[in-house]
């Protein structure tokens, strides 16, 4: 079964952001994924990895994070917005993250999902459950106004999966990567759209 999980991080349901969202839903229903979705302001989700991850462990565990990470795995521990987001992943065999690049980086919401879902005994150290997964970053910039900078941030998105999602054994896909379209017009937008979805009908196709 071709199934999805698709996290948006985007406050405003009528962004660009959102538009490639649905785009992909669309795209993806088409050709046969089931596809679940994270929206990740509308759920309110707690970006803050910390003692509220693990709310009914042990006092006499170590305050080690990656430790009790690993414990509240082993005995199903965890607080239910990370278990939910875990077994939606789990359930996935392409994660497809939509987010506007923020200081050259992910938006704080989405950073804090993957501190807190992908964790220690869940993707990476004592159980690797994520892979062979697939992980495609959909990203939308500012706007890029030669090559050099084309290229630049072509890096720097490629870099941003670095030193994740490899350490949790997962394929990291080419980004798709859409450059300023809240200065464009209604023509460029739909260009950069239609470029979108032959990247990622590809993507699909491959
Ligand atoms: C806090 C913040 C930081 C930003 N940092 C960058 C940045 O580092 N590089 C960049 O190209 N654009 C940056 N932008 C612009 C956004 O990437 C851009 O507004 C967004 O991708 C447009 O998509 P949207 O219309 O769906 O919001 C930033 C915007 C905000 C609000």
């Amino acid at each position: 079964m071709k199934n999805a999980l698709l996290v948006t991080a985007h406050p405003y349901t009528e962004s660009f952001n959102f538009t490639l969202r649905t785009q992909a839903i669309e795209l993806l229903n088409k050709f046969d994924w089931q596809v679940n979705t994270s929206d990740l302001y509308q759920q309110g989700f707690n970006p803050i990895l910390g003692p509220a991850d693990f709310p009914n462990i042990s006092a006499s565990v170590p305050l080690s994070l990656p430790k009790q990470q690993e414990i509240a795995h082993q005995q199903a521990l965890f607080s239910n917005d990370i278990s939910s987001e875990q077994s939606k992943l789990l359930d996935a065999n392409l994660l497809i993250l939509q987010f506007p690049l923020w200081w050259g980086s992910y938006p704080a919401i989405l950073k804090g999902w993957i501190e807190r879902v992908i964790s220690r005994g869940y993707g990476y150290g004592s159980n690797n459950l994520l892979s062979g997964k697939r992980v495609l970053l959909s990203v939308t910039t500012g706007g890029a106004n030669d090559d050099d900078e084309i290229e630049y941030y072509q890096k720097k998105i490629q870099e941003l999966g670095v030193d994740v999602f490899p350490y949790a054994k997962m394929e990291v896909l080419k980004p798709i990567i859409n450059h300023g379209p809240s200065h464009s017009n209604e023509k460029q937008r739909k260009n950069l759209l239609s470029s979108s979805k032959n990247q990622l009908i590809s993507l699909l196709s491959a």
